[in-house]
């Protein structure tokens, strides 16, 4: 259940920020979560009369999709990897998204909208901040892209 639109979102990054500063979305990943109230059934109990038709998607959701604006970027927890991650909203409906860990050492990279970028705050590799690959080392691999899918507005990690 989604209840009052930000039970997934924190931090949204603007374009002139330090990443550690406040401004990006955190998406706190629930995969498929039963969408009552915690009593830990995972079949839906399906009460509403209403019949919304669902898209099956298989994967992990993340979020809604409105809550990262064209430009922005919001970070999750990989539903499937459990490593830290981005969502980016490169234009209309359309997202990459990458695993934050730097592929050199193993520290987690920060986005630098402004500078189009993912810096590692280890030893300062460098990957393009829309297709993930290394602009400068010591990293030598790209990062890792996410498979993503939206559907009825949510964004989903799949595999
Ligand atoms: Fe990222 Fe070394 S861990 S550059």
């Amino acid at each position: 259940m989604i209840a009052g639109g930000s039970f997934i979102f924190g931090r949204l990054m603007s374009s002139n920020t330090p990443p550690q500063t406040s401004n990006t979305l955190n998406l706190s990943n629930q995969s498929h979560a039963p969408s009552s109230t915690g009593t830990g059934s995972t079949s839906p109990s399906t009460s509403t009369p209403t019949q919304t038709p669902q898209t099956t998607v298989s994967g992990s959701e993340i979020g809604p999709a409105s809550q990262v604006a064209i430009g922005k970027i919001a970070a999750f927890t990989d539903p499937i990897s459990g490593d830290p991650a981005y969502v980016l909203h490169l234009s209309s409906n359309k997202f990459v998204a990458f695993d934050a860990v730097c592929p050199h050492a193993g520290c987690t990279v920060q986005p630098y909208l402004s500078q189009s970028i993912f810096q590692c705050p280890c030893h300062g590799s460098q990957f393009d901040l829309s297709t993930g690959q290394v602009i400068s080392g010591p990293a030598s691999s790209n990062l890792t892209q996410l498979n993503l899918a939206i559907s009825d507005g949510i964004i989903y990690v799949t595999d």
